[in-house]
């Protein structure tokens, strides 16, 4: 693997998390595999899974790792070719990301969109910009269209839960569910999720959201779209729950209708479904504490995995 942005970098994804539960169940086996080698993690924008799981999954390699909080640390970078630098950036991204290059082995980066210019965020400028100069391979923490290593994440959950109920022989039933939030997110996880599940293919996969929600085909291609939440709840096993703002009318909170945080009631419609969202999650506007506190929740499991996410990708960045 040479780059970890998207669904597309990787070859064989069941192989990919097959890789990520080896390393669940053996979290030392290839401790020296990055011995004298360096990750540096470049965050623009706030994180405490995606931070601390890289760090510890780097560790369990024998790898260093340097994080650097560009966003509140750094020079203000700029990223335009040609710009003429006389406002508030100090430093051009083709200065800065070749001497990362030569100081580490990969580079990682986390940065969100801005919600303003459509064209802009889904044309993922900032970290193609860092691909170009860095001359490294470029390890997506979450970009301005995609959470890659959350996406894996989601799909390693779902696969050990689905093996545990030993229902193996058939795919499972996965429902996306959009919920209420008081801001505007980004689309990322929401895009990412469909873009793994989708490339995975081993699911029965339903998107549900209020009209005006729509996702970017580019990434919900494969899915069903069902905008009657409780329809599409019907017999799933596993409930993504998660807010994104508007796509077609973009960054935007459109007003809907209905009742979309879930309760006891509508899990009640489904196969017994676990409970996943990637956190942070704001309790009683996005889920309700009954759910997340209830027996269907396996969000906690869901970012421990994050670890061997991970250390799978980091791993087959060095090999
Ligand atoms: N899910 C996730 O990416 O968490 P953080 O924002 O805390 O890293």
């Amino acid at each position: 693997m040479k780059q970890f942005i998207s669904a597309h970098d990787v070859q064989d994804i069941p192989a990919l998390i097959r890789k990520a539960l080896d390393y669940k169940a053996n979290p030392w086996k290839d401790e020296t595999l990055g011995k004298h080698k360096r990750i540096g993690c470049l965050f623009l924008n706030p994180s405490m899974r995606t931070r601390l799981s890289t760090q510890v999954a780097a560790q369990q390699l024998g790898m260093e790792t340097v994080i650097f909080n560009v966003g509140n640390e750094g020079w203000s970078l700029e990223f335009e070719e040609g710009a003429i630098m006389n406002g508030t950036t100090v430093e051009h991204v083709k200065d800065a990301a070749p001497i990362m290059g030569n100081y580490f082995d990969i580079l990682a980066i986390r940065t969100f969109p801005g919600l303003k210019d459509r064209e802009a965020d889904y044309g993922e400028h900032i970290i193609k910009q860092f691909i170009k100069y860095a001359g490294i391979p470029v390890l997506s923490l979450e970009s301005a269209t995609l959470h890659p290593l959350q996406s894996l994440t989601d799909l390693i959950t779902i696969t050990e839960s689905w093996q545990a109920t030993n229902n193996t022989s058939a795919k499972p039933k996965v429902v996306l569910t959009w919920a209420p939030h008081v801001k505007a997110l980004p689309q990322c996880v929401a895009n990412s999720f469909a873009q793994w599940v989708n490339a995975w293919g081993d699911a029965d996969f339903v998107i549900t959201h209020p009209k005006g929600y729509e996702l970017s085909e580019e990434f919900t291609q494969g899915a069903t779209i069902e905008y009657d939440q409780e329809n599409a709840l019907k017999d799933a096993d596993f409930v993504y729950v998660k807010n994104w703002s508007a796509y077609s009318s973009y960054g935007t909170m459109p007003a809907f209708e209905g009742d979309w945080m879930l309760t006891n009631e509508k899990i009640g419609q489904t196969c017994n479904a676990k409970l996943m969202h990637c956190l942070p999650v704001r309790r009683n506007i996005e889920l309700s504490d009954e759910i997340l506190d209830g027996p269907n929740s396996i969000i906690t499991q869901e970012a421990s995995n994050r670890v061997w996410a991970a250390q799978a990708v980091i791993s087959s960045l060095l090999q």
